[in-house]
């Protein structure tokens, strides 16, 4: 009788436990159909608790970050963003421009927050202001960030992955960017992805502290897939 009780509450325990793991992850499963549904992106949180059961690895959030297009909508997100990385301001002007520059501006999104953007243009022969260059068409970034909180992140690294592809598809030689001095975050995330510091602009920056920038420059190698015509154009 003693047994028959023991068997009989286990399978009880068992049970309910078994109904509420299947409901729990009924629930995981509708939540990913539904943000899928709103946002048009696949957000799956905890995928080895959804599949594999919670002792799999709880730990595993999956974070997407991705790179949207800059348009009328959201063009006030990128200023305020702007505003928030960068000691700098920008005209309305620069952000007007923003919405015929295609590839050259992007925001990124860290799942569907925007948390960053990247901002470049062509170099045009007044924004050089030293030797030695690099011949060929090249590509300026204005601007570059990502919110504090989110670095680290490589999120950076995404906006300059597509800068680079962008580089490598449209012929460009090379790519420059101004950094301030004191920027060590700015200045390691790019040598770490190959610039070089090519010169000093004294008195850069016109309203703040130091006011002096490093010119950075990576040449782009052309590889197999760039777009040989513009690579011949350029040369
Ligand atoms: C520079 C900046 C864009 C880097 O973005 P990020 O998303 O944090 O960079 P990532 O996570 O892709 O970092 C890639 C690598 O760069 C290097 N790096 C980035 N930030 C660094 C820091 N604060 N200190 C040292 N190295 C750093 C690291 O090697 C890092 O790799 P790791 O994290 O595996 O060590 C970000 O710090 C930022 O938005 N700064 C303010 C805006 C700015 O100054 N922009 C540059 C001028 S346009």
């Amino acid at each position: 009788m003693t047994l028959c009780i023991f068997l009989l509450s286990n399978l009880t325990v068992s049970l309910g436990l078994r109904w509420i793991t299947i409901v729990e992850r009924s629930m995981a499963l509708l939540s990913i159909i539904f943000r899928f549904l709103l946002s048009g992106r696949l957000i799956v949180d905890f995928p080895g608790g959804l599949f594999f059961g919670n002792s799999f690895s709880p730990k595993m959030v999956q974070v997407q970050t991705e790179l949207g297009g800059i348009t009328k909508h959201n063009l006030k997100m990128v200023k305020r963003l702007n505003q928030v990385i960068f000691p700098v301001s920008y005209n309305d002007q620069f952000y007007n421009d923003l919405l015929k520059a295609g590839d050259m501006a992007k925001l990124a999104f860290y799942n569907d927050l925007a948390v960053g953007a990247v901002c470049c243009r062509p170099e045009t022969p007044a924004a050089v202001t030293a030797p030695p260059f690099s011949e060929g068409k090249r590509l300026y970034i204005m601007t570059l960030g990502c919110l504090a909180p989110y670095r680290r992140h490589k999120i950076g690294t995404l906006m300059l992955e597509h800068v680079l592809a962008l580089c490598q598809k449209e012929g460009y030689t090379a790519v420059t960017l101004h950094v301030q001095v004191n920027n060590e975050a700015a200045l390691d995330f790019y040598k770490k992805s190959g610039f070089e510091v090519i010169s000093k602009s004294d008195q850069y920056y016109k309203r703040i502290e130091p006011a002096d920038a490093f010119l950075l420059e990576k040449k782009i190698v052309p590889t197999k897939n760039s777009d040989s015509s513009t690579n011949k154009a350029a040369a």
